[in-house]
Formats: C-alpha cells, sequence, structure tokens
C-alpha cells in the first residue's frame, strides 16, 4: 500500500513504545493517525509529536477489551477522517512468570488484550476497507508467537493466536484488496519490560534489545511492499526457518541457552491436600 496523506491509520497502543513509534514513523509519510490508548492523557506525547509533523492525529480512549469502546472508537476515527485504510493492533502488554506463578486471571486477561483485542479492532474496522475495496490489517505479534520460550506461557499462546487469526484471515480478505502483515519484533526497548515479573529477565535478551524505531521502520516498509510476515531483527526469521525444519535440534540448542541464561525455573507446584507449594527438582 502506498502510505502518503490520502491515507488514515488506525494504530492501537499508541501511548508509547512500538505502537506510538509507529504511529510517528506513518505520519512522517503523511498518514494520519487514529492513536488509541487507554487514556487520553497518555496519548498527549503522541498527539503533539505527530502534529509537529504537520499531520493530523486524533486520540480517542480505548481499551481494547471492551467491544463497546472499540465500536466507538472506530466509528469516531471514521467520522473524523471518512476512511480508514490501515490498522495497526500493537496494543499489548506481556508476563515472564513461572507456569504456576501466573494467575490463571493473568492467562485470560492477556488473550483479553493481546488477542481479543486485535480480534475486535480488526472486526470493527474491515467492513470500511471491504467497502472501499482497499485496506491492510497490521498484527504486532511477536517472536514469541512463532517460538516459544519458558516463563512465557501465559503471553507466548496470546500472540500464537494473533498469528493465527492473521494467517486464517489473509486468504479471506485478500480478493477484497486488503493485505495483512504479521510483525515479529524480538526484545524492544519499552516499558512493557517494566512489570514486576520481568524482574527476573536474563541479562543475555536484554542486551539484544532493539529501539522501537526499528519496529517501526521495519513496519512501515512492510506495508508499503504487502510483506505477509517480517521479523526483526530480520535474523530471528532465520530461528523460525530452523526451528521449522529441524525441530529437536532447535529445541536442543533453545533448551541449552534457556538453561545458560538461567531461564528455566525450578518447578514449583501446589500439592493437592497440601497448603504448601512444593518444589520439584530435576
Ligand atoms: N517490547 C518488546 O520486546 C516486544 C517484543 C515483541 C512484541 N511486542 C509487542 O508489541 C506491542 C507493544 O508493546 P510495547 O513493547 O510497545 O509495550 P508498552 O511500551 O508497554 O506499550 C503497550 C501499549 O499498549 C497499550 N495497551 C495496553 N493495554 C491496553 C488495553 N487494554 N487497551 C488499549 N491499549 C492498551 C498501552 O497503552 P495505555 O497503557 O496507555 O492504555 C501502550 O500504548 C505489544 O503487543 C507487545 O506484545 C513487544
Amino acid at each position: 500500500m502506498k502510505l502518503d496523506s490520502n491515507r488514515v491509520a488506525i494504530v492501537t497502543g499508541a501511548s508509547r513504545g512500538i505502537g506510538r513509534a509507529i504511529a510517528v514513523a506513518l505520519a512522517r509519510k503523511g498518514v494520519r493517525i487514529a492513536a488509541l490508548a487507554r487514556s487520553l492523557p497518555a496519548l498527549g506525547p503522541v498527539t503533539d509529536e505527530v502534529g509537529q509533523l504537520g499531520v493530523d492525529c486524533a486520540p480517542l480512549a480505548c481499551d481494547v477489551r471492551s467491544r463497546d469502546d472499540v465500536a466507538r472508537a472506530v466509528e469516531q476515527a471514521a467520522a473524523r477522517f471518512g476512511h480508514i485504510d490501515l490498522v495497526v493492533n500493537n496494543a499489548g502488554s506481556g508476563s515472564y512468570a513461572p507456569f504456576f506463578d501466573a494467575a490463571l486471571d493473568e492467562f485470560h486477561e492477556l488473550m483479553q488484550v493481546n488477542y481479543f483485542g486485535a480480534l475486535y479492532v480488526t472486526r470493527a474496522a474491515l467492513p470500511f476497507m471491504v467497502r472501499q475495496g482497499s485496506g491492510h490489517v497490521v498484527f504486532v505479534a511477536s517472536v514469541a508467537g512463532r517460538i516459544a520460550s519458558p516463563r512465557h506461557t501465559a503471553y507466548s499462546p496470546t500472540k500464537f493466536a494473533m498469528v493465527g487469526l492473521a494467517e486464517s484471515i489473509a486468504y479471506e480478505l485478500e480478493p477484497h484488496g486488503i493485505g495483512v502483515t504479521i510483525v515479529n519484533p524480538g526484545t524492544v526497548d519499552t516499558d512493557f519490560f517494566s512489570g514486576e515479573s520481568f524482574r527476573d529477565f536474563p541479562d543475555g535478551p536484554r542486551a539484544m534489545m532493539i529501539p522501537a524505531s526499528d519496529v517501526a521502520d521495519v513496519t512501515v516498509r512492510a506495508v508499503e511492499r504487502n510483506r505477509f510476515e517480517v521479523f526483526v531483527p530480520g535474523g530471528l526469521r532465520f530461528a523460525h526457518l530452523v526451528k521449522a525444519i529441524m525441530p529437536a535440534f532447535f529445541r536442543a540448542g533453545a533448551r541449552r541457552y534457556a538453561r545458560k541464561q538461567g531461564m528455566i525455573p525450578p518447578l514449583i507446584v501446589p500439592v493437592p491436600g497440601e497448603a504448601a507449594a512444593r518444589k520439584l527438582e530435576k
């Protein structure tokens, strides 16, 4: 899709991090932005930054877990700009907890934001694109949506689900001139890692963090070239490929790396009939 001042994009999770960087990168191309996050004050900085580029930005309060919020925000964006050309499903959060440390509510919560949020926004915006016979939907997934690693039991499945949705829906949308792009970042230097569970996030992957602007630049290029799936940094595609064609070899290497980084936690399980959880050593 050609990105210029005739285009309008909805970007979720635009208040900071990757979403904000994508909104600004799109605005540099002239694309007008409907910037979504849970609160209007949080959207102040991105609205100003886009405005300073001479581009119109509509900040819209929207919790992507709420179908009503999403429907309202998409309607407001369409009413304000007249059409919707691009949706960037980026809003999300994570967790880095051993399986039994993550409350079951957290599994639901992450699925609500990362997967259902993207589903709701996509469902609400697509009718506008189908009507005009063009459009593009971006899913900011993760390398964790293609390769699961330890302590990601609550997070990885949300991104696997997102990738499944994107892969499936792409076939239905293609005949209507609507493209789909899956963006799989590695570790990106954002507030994503500020949560309590990331206290133990190992130095190895932390040292490989890339700036959010790298993800934004790759995303913009991928939309312009109608690429179906991109990894950032690009080398992660190789890891995905190795996993696909030599899964046992890949898992052995991944296990060795995870052990070295201290990523595999002891299994602390609740034992039926006992008050205290018990640590199972292996
Ligand atoms: N950082 C990484 O290493 C990394 C790697 C791979 C993939 N990703 C993915 O990239 C996306 C952006 O993450 P980030 O690193 O930029 O994290 P971030 O800096 O924490 O930003 C998260 C964004 O999502 C929004 N958000 C969270 N919950 C929301 C909700 N219920 N409704 C609406 N908006 C909500 C936040 O807005 P408010 O809090 O203002 O509402 C914020 O704008 C996520 O989907 C994440 O899974 C990140």
